[in-house]
């Protein structure tokens, strides 16, 4: 399968920014081809994004969404509108939507049986904290979130993009080592009964990227900071196994 290189902006770009940073990257990446590129701008952005990117090798997801369909949930978004949109991906489970949003894991489960039945694809994230990591459970944190997050789904789970994302390596310029990432990576799948793919995502850079994407375990990037300047990000992209 083509690597997956995917730019979460979390909570940045205003809709005419994000009409700015999608033309010049795609100026930047024109000759791009065995990559699967997926923006993942915020809510706001979506349609312009969305309008931009048709018909071009980017694809589209969004950030987050309701389980419901529709209904009484003031200030949230239904998947069927990010559908509507041209979104193909969703993000479900960012640890910035756990840990500082307070997203449990069953409602985790609850938008990925969703997103399921509708036709997005999840990227769902898992991580451990620093002091998880330094406690040695990273294992067990991670086993418990993917676990409750895939419940009553588990035949589904290969539909479903991983992501590994160490919350101590989010937005903090220290990224896992490979040999990290990896371990992370074999366990996740040691859970998983079908091969899926596994993403990496903290702190991923130009300088870093090549170094990473090398390990067979590691089949792309979740990208945040550095998705949001056209040239880091397309660098990114065109990262390179034989350096
Ligand atoms: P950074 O690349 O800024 O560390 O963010 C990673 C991330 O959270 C992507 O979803």
């Amino acid at each position: 399968m083509e690597p997956i290189i995917a730019g979460n902006w979390k909570m940045n770009k205003e809709p005419g920014e994000s009409r700015a940073l999608v033309q010049k990257l795609m100026e930047l990446t024109g000759d791009v081809k065995d990559r699967i590129m997926i923006l993942i701008p915020p809510f706001t952005s979506l349609a312009s994004v969305g309008e931009l990117v048709r018909n071009s090798r980017f694809k589209l997801g969004a950030q987050n969404m309701h389980w419901e369909r529709s209904g009484a949930y003031t200030g949230e978004i239904s998947g069927l509108f990010l559908k509507a949109v041209g979104c193909d991906y969703v993000v479900i489970g960012h640890s910035e939507r756990r840990h500082v949003m307070g997203e449990t894991d069953e409602m985790i489960n609850k938008k990925l049986k969703t997103a399921l039945e509708i036709g997005l694809i999840p990227i769902l994230c898992a991580g451990e904290k620093e002091e998880e990591r330094e406690a040695g459970k990273t294992e067990a944190v991670i086993e418990r979130q993917i676990k409750e997050a895939l419940k009553d789904i588990e035949n589904e789970a290969h539909k479903i993009i991983f992501a590994y994302e160490p919350v101590w390596a989010i937005g903090t310029g220290k990224t896992a080592t490979s040999q990290q990432a990896v371990e992370v990576h074999k366990f996740i799948r040691g859970m998983l009964k079908k091969p899926s793919t596994i993403l990496y995502g903290g702190s991923v850079k130009p300088e870093n990227v090549d170094t990473l994407m090398k390990e067979e375990e590691i089949q792309g990037a979740l990208v945040g900071g550095a998705s949001l300047k056209p040239e880091s990000f397309a660098r990114i992209i065109k990262f390179t196994k034989d350096s």
